[in-house]
């Protein structure tokens, strides 16, 4: 098999990097430090934790600013008042929010599942880890290099970029600075991520650390929407919009059906069904990173699955071989060993190349 699809004489690209999303977050709750060592003894190339900011302007691992969606706020008397609504990108929420605490108050709840009634096996951890701030992640990363004698990744994303920035707590300079006192620039594994644009674009006037746009499967950018503008996600996956995220991007992560494959009206994956999203982000330079394969079930495309148990593991090898063979340069998942493998297969296929002058 040929890692790029077109042409049998073009070379194989490099083997895809697996990115662990939130950690191994299949198995751990997500976004702790457990999580994330699971992930590189697994085999993830990169690791992925998801920011947000506290009141105090420490930039902490977690996917939402709202904290009691992954942690035991609510169970918290002395931060029942804490408790408000809020407008974050445009929808009203009620709850806990990461800006009204401040690094040492976080640092004293604790971690739990996110989806519990998916991976209820996860929740014998519910309790048992703080969440850490970048700077913990970092220094993780730098252990477990030395530990294992393998080069490890990271892959930020910028959670709420606006929002951050009209509380007057601006992410974009914070990170770079984490990144660089701990020697991961440009020249490192990193990659920095956003579905915002602006936020992007400021990153690229202070740094060559490669930047990743994000691409929802609906709506646009929140920064865009609140300027008013009326961009949406899928014009910025068309050629033109691919051309334009390259004058400012180095890659694309784009949600992998809405943009690479589409499913079926039986929810199956049809190879046959691909779009030229890869062919056209790499025509233009950009990589692509899709987002996010998981293991269970309830996740898999019809024809994936074994078994009717939505919360049993089905086949993710066979869906991400499928993803792969279409040319991705890298994919988040939550169960980075099961990527592994998979992209390990595709690459022991791919040392048969070239096929076309035998
Ligand atoms: O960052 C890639 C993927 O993680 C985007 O989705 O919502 O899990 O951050 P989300
Ligand atoms: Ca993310």
């Amino acid at each position: 098999m040929i890692a790029e699809s077109g042409s049998a004489n073009s070379p194989p690209r490099d083997p895809a990097i697996v990115i662990a999303h939130r950690g191994a977050s299949g198995y751990l709750p997500e976004h702790t430090l457990a999580a994330y060592a699971t992930a590189i003894l697994q085999g993830a190339d990169f690791i992925e934790p998801d920011l947000v900011m506290t009141r105090d302007g420490h930039l902490i691992a977690r996917h939402d600013n709202v904290l009691d969606w992954t942690t035991d706020v609510a169970q918290r008397p002395g931060f029942a008042a804490r408790r408000t609504t809020r407008q974050i990108d445009g929808t009203t929420i009620t709850g806990w929010f990461s800006e009204d605490f401040t690094l040492a108050e976080i640092q004293t709840l604790r971690a739990v599942e996110r989806i519990p009634e998916v991976r209820p096996g996860n929740c014998r951890f519910d309790g048992q880890f703080t969440f850490p701030t970048l700077t913990d992640v970092l220094r993780l990363v730098q252990a477990m290099e030395r530990a294992t004698g393998r080069k490890i990744g990271i892959y930020p994303e910028t959670k709420h970029p606006t929002h951050f920035q009209q509380l007057g707590l601006a992410l974009e300079e914070p990170l770079l600075e984490a990144l660089h006192r701990d020697g991961f620039g440009s020249g490192e594994p990193v990659f920095i991520q956003s579905f915002e644009v602006a936020n992007l674009r400021k990153l690229r006037s202070l740094t060559r650390i490669p930047l990743i746009q994000l691409l929802a499967p609906q709506g646009q950018p929140y920064d865009v929407a609140a300027a008013g503008g009326s961009l949406s996600y899928d014009q910025m996956a068309t050629p033109k919009g691919l051309a334009q995220i390259a004058t400012y991007a180095d890659g694309v992560g784009p949600e992998k059906n809405h943009f690479l494959l589409p499913l079926d009206q039986a929810g199956r994956l049809d190879p046959s069904h691909a779009t030229d999203f890869v062919k056209n982000a790499h025509r233009v330079g950009l990589k692509v990173h899709p987002y996010t394969f998981r293991a269970e079930n309830c996740f898999l495309p019809t024809n994936h699955r074994q078994g009717a148990d939505p919360k049993a593991p089905g086949n993710l090898e066979s869906e991400l071989a499928i993803f792969l063979a279409l040319g991705i340069d890298g994919f988040f998942t939550d169960h980075p060993d099961l990527g592994a493998r998979a992209r390990d297969v595709l690459a022991r296929q791919s040392l048969d190349w070239p096929h076309a002058d035998q």
